[in-house]
């Protein structure tokens, strides 16, 4: 079986790692894949360090689409998946997450029957206004196989009038759903162990034994809104004063820092001694950061998901979140950008840690899963 997958942004890139790995494990001989990098994220701490960390092989194709805006950027990358489909004519095309190349894949391989598998299927924040919902409510619609990490993802999928219990043939007129668990929880778990050998993350950032918060922020709207980007920096900053944050940057975030924010605190933003401030870490630095830390304070979907991983509480910059599951146990708190929630749930959860975190993203092999349907449903 061929199979194309089609990644672009960070968190992408990672999850394909599990994939890769599997096949490489237990399907050399029957699955042959091939690797399509859009380019959307491009420095080398954003793209090319996954690739060496964690053992991704090299991008058969990299389409080099760089930065844009959302219709530039996603017809380019559109243009370019069609070319390579056209030329690949592989079994199916694998798409991960909600991003604009997870869009471009759908558009592009529907419009020329090549059948989609959307790894993280189902979710849904109920806010059109995330560029993300546009994409993921899209590429379920134009796909085959549809791999949901959870029962609220698979409830979401039923309400949009996906059956449950169809037979196959699969197609994209009758596509199935399956609830798998995480991919994400797969490299958690791998690489945990690998993390505490190799990264001296901890020492470099003078925590090693010390109690910390890990920050990160990067969603357009937070990021791309003066009063919002500016609240939750001052929680930061507040927070800082009790205990070490780290907060490593997204490059649209340093960016928006220098043209929302005062100089002044921008300036106590990246040299104070407790917020520490810095670049995008590598993946297994962020596994070790996440394992270490006494909280964790986030927009980002997927390090929501490993802040439950590894058993820490969570403060969820954002006003809804697509991982129910995870607020429901009362293990994270939905504070949008509003300073005062957001320093009322840190230091609550700082106080009293919650304990109980039940098993909801699976079983941690969720890839092996996912290659089996696919070799059942594509294999010909
Ligand atoms: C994208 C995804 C988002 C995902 C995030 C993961 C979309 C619409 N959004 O958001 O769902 O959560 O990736 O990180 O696809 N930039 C650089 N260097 C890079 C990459 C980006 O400097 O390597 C800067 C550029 O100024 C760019 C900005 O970051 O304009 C935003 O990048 P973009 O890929 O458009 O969106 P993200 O915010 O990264
Ligand atoms: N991540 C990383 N280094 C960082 C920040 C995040 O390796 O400096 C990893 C994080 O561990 C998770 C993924 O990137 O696996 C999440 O990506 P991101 O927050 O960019 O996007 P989202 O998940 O919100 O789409």
């Amino acid at each position: 079986m061929n199979i194309v997958t089609v990644i672009g942004a960070r968190p992408q890139i990672i999850k394909a790692a599990a994939l890769s790995r599997a096949i490489r494990t237990s399907y050399q001989k029957q699955i042959h894949e091939t690797i399509v990098h859009t380019g959307q994220h491009y420095d080398e701490n954003m793209s090319q360090v996954f690739f060496d960390e964690l053992g991704i092989p090299k991008p058969d194709y990299n389409l080099q689409v760089g930065s844009a805006s959302h219709g530039v950027q996603t017809a380019k990358m559109t243009e370019g998946i069609e070319r390579i489909l056209l030329e690949e004519r592989p079994d199916c095309l694998v798409l991960y997450g909600d991003t604009n190349s997870t869009l471009a894949g759908a558009v592009a391989a529907a419009k020329i029957h090549v059948p989609i598998v959307h790894i993280e299927a189902g979710l849904r924040s109920f806010n059109k206004s995330m560029p993300e919902e546009i994409n993921r409510i899209v590429c379920d619609h134009c796909s085959t196989l549809l791999f949901s990490p959870t029962q609220a993802g698979v409830d979401n999928l039923a309400k949009e009038g996906f059956r449950l219990n169809n037979e196959g043939p699969y197609s994209i007129d009758n596509p199935k759903v399956f609830l798998c668990g995480d991919i994400m929880y797969d490299n958690s778990l791998y690489f945990s162990k690998i993390a505490e050998e190799k990264t001296d993350v901890l020492q470099r950032l003078q925590l090693l034994g010390k109690p910390f918060v890990l920050a990160t922020l990067h969603r357009d709207s937070n990021t791309d809104h003066p009063e919002r980007l500016n609240s939750i920096l001052d929680a930061l900053l507040e927070i800082a004063e009790e205990m070490p944050v780290v907060l490593p940057l997204h490059p649209r975030t340093r960016k928006m820092i220098g043209q929302l924010v005062e100089p002044q605190k921008a300036e106590k933003l990246f040299h104070s001694e407790n917020l520490r401030t810095t670049d995008p870490v590598s993946f297994l630095e962020m596994v070790q950061l996440e394992r270490h830390a006494s909280l964790v304070m986030t927009d980002s979907g997927g390090v929501q998901k490993e802040s439950y991983f590894f058993q820490k509480p969570c403060v969820i910059l954002r006003p809804e979140t697509e991982w129910v599951e995870i607020v429901q146990a009362g293990t994270g708190t939905l504070t949008d950008a509003d300073k005062t929630s957001i320093l009322e749930a840190s230091r609550g959860y700082l106080r009293q840690p919650p304990t109980n975190f039940p098993e909801i993203f699976g079983d941690g092999h969720a890839a092996e899963f996912m290659l089996q349907q696919m070799i059942q449903c594509f294999n010909s």
